[in-house]
């Protein structure tokens, strides 16, 4: 179980962010569009796809995309005060929405999400929730795009990663179009950051499920490997923290065969999460 300095200490809430904002403790804000964002931006022709970036920030990713004509952004952010910000500082812009509250929470359907320094943002242990909830707000030829780091931090957040990990909590779920070491990162994540394009897979169920009983890493291979060995399931993924577990198929698998499927240990228990 991965842990840090942070996360361990206090929840990554609603609170932690705002304080982040009113102490105006904000390394990560570039101050501009992220260069690897804008080029990416720059070669959609289509100007009127929905467009969801989540834990936006101060939102110069949205900016970028409404000086260059695009009609249809909404931006999510959990810190109340940016988002007031945000409110005033685009209120005369009817081609954008901004939402306070919990991206994990948020309904609807968009054709490109972009990501921009949020998943490292989140504790390890939300990974598979993210490609979860991802796969739900993308429209059937939706893509996720965008920027994950591609290295580990002492201090976090951030959270890092490596392309093997992402490229085992995506599979199947999505089809990846490119994720490769980027170009024009701004120097100071020069070569530590990954460009990526994922491409929902829409001939896949995608589900998540709260997961008890399990401690220690061993006993979660084991599980993993009974729930692959089920007939239609194409991919199992287990949070760090052994909690939830994201299981791809061909077909909706029913709870009541993933039960069976691990009923050799009496403690553990699955259960969907909608
Ligand atoms: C590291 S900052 C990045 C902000 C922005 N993307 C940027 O690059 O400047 C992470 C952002 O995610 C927001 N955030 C964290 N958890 C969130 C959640 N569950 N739902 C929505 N926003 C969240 C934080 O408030 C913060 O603005």
């Amino acid at each position: 179980m991965q842990c840090c300095v942070v996360s361990c200490e206090k929840p990554l809430d609603a609170a932690y962010w705002e304080a982040q904002y009113k102490a105006k403790a904000t390394a990560w804000d570039l101050g501009k569009v992220s260069p690897p964002i804008q080029t990416y931006v720059d070669t959609i022709k289509n100007k009127n796809i929905t467009v969801l970036i989540p834990g936006c920030g101060n939102s110069y990713e949205a900016e970028y995309l409404l000086d260059h004509g695009f009609t249809n952004i909404t931006v999510i952010d959990i810190a109340p005060t940016l988002v007031a910000d945000l409110k005033e500082k685009f209120k005369n812009n009817s081609n954008i929405q901004i939402v306070l509250g919990d991206f994990f929470e948020h309904q609807g359907e968009y054709d490109l999400i972009i990501e921009q320094t949020f998943l490292c943002a989140l504790a390890p242990t939300m990974r598979q929730k993210y490609v979860w909830k991802m796969h739900q707000l993308l429209a059937g030829e939706g893509k996720l795009a965008g920027l994950l780091f591609n290295r580990t931090f002492e201090v976090s957040p951030p959270f890092g990663g490596s392309k093997e990990e992402y490229k085992m909590l995506f599979a199947v779920a999505f089809d990846f179009l490119k994720m490769d070491v980027c170009t024009n990162s701004i120097s100071p994540r020069a070569n530590s950051e990954l460009f990526f394009e994922l491409k929902k897979n829409n001939t896949v169920k995608v589900y998540l499920y709260e997961f008890n009983g399990i401690t220690c890493s061993g006993c979660m291979e084991s599980v993993s490997k009974k729930f692959a060995a089920i007939d239609g399931i194409l991919n199992v993924s287990m949070s760090s923290d052994f909690a939830e577990v994201l299981i791809v198929s061909k077909n909706e698998i029913a709870v009541e065969e993933l039960q069976n499927a691990i009923s050799y240990d009496k403690k553990y228990k699955i259960k969907k999460i909608s």
